[in-house]
């Protein structure tokens, strides 16, 4: 019996994977790549989109960049049009953009009001405006993929960077109600909720201390790595899921349940 997660069903694939020009995201791209999807680098960072579509061509993959900001609706919409201008469909979509390294972590009273909303427009609004976009193609096809990027720390009430968890819980909510209206259409929507991944790209925005207090609280006593999550990822863009949606995936080595 042929392994379903390995069953040549993401060969030939269209697959968009927002913020990929490095983390998670980017190694959602290498491992679809590798799979032989056709690889959309949607990413607001154009030197790093490039960089990384012109790395996975150098392997063999079918990748392009599309500089992208999923905040803005035509920056958006441009790409979904240059896609379909190029692949002809889009099958899979990775809601992986988001903004969290960056964002001090600190008391939610001290939060800046105007970062709250922009975090929230960034990661709630991003995932809509990106899907919006996209489902309309997959639900005429009668087959598509779309995997949404929360996070473990919505389980446990994560301290000191509200509008974070506030944006990821919304996102897990998303996903539930885009899986139920899109039933009976072939597109399934899932949720991956990762714990603490450490990427090599930048520093998670977390202190040596605060990642080392992640890793004690986790069941698994290690970090989480990009290769921990990608697994479940080439699984739910595949077939093999075709009866899993509305789906929330905990990777987090057991740290919300410590
Ligand atoms: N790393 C972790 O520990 C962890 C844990 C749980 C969930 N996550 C989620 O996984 C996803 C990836 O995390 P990461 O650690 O790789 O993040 P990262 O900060 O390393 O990468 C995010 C990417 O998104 C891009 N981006 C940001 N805003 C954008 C916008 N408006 N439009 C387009 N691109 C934009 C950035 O340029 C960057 O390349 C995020 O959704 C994050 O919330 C990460």
């Amino acid at each position: 019996m042929t392994n379903p997660i390995h069953a040549d069903d993401i060969k030939g694939r269209v697959a968009v994977i927002t913020g990929s020009g490095q983390g998670i995201g980017r190694h959602f791209a290498e491992v679809l790549a590798a799979e032989g999807a056709a690889v959309v680098i949607a990413e607001r960072n154009a030197a790093k989109a490039e960089e990384t579509a012109r790395a996975l061509r150098n392997e063999g993959a079918r990748a392009i960049a599309v500089a992208t900001d999923i905040a803005e609706q035509a920056s958006v919409e441009a790409m979904r049009d240059a896609v379909l201008a190029e692949f002809g469909r889009i099958d899979i979509l990775v809601n992986n953009a988001a903004r969290m390294a960056d964002l001090e972590r600190r008391p939610f009273w001290e939060v800046p009001v105007d970062e709250f909303d922009n975090v929230l427009d960034i990661n709630i609004g991003g995932t809509f405006r990106v899907s919006r976009a996209v489902v309309p193609g997959m639900i005429d096809q009668g087959w598509g993929r779309i995997v949404n990027l929360s996070s473990s720390t919505i389980l446990m009430g994560h301290p000191l960077y509200l509008h974070y968890v506030a944006s990821k819980s919304a996102i897990d909510g998303m996903t539930r109600a885009m899986a139920r209206e899109l039933s009976d259409t072939g597109v399934t929507v899932n949720a991956l909720l990762p714990g603490q991944i450490v990427t090599g790209d930048g520093n998670i925005g977390q202190t040596d201390d605060a990642v080392a207090r992640v890793r004690a609280r986790q069941f698994v006593k290690r970090s989480g790595q990009v290769g921990d999550v990608s697994g479940l990822l080439v699984w739910l863009a595949s077939s093999a899921s075709d009866f899993v949606t509305g789906q929330s995936l905990v990777v987090d080595g057991g740290f919300a349940l410590g």
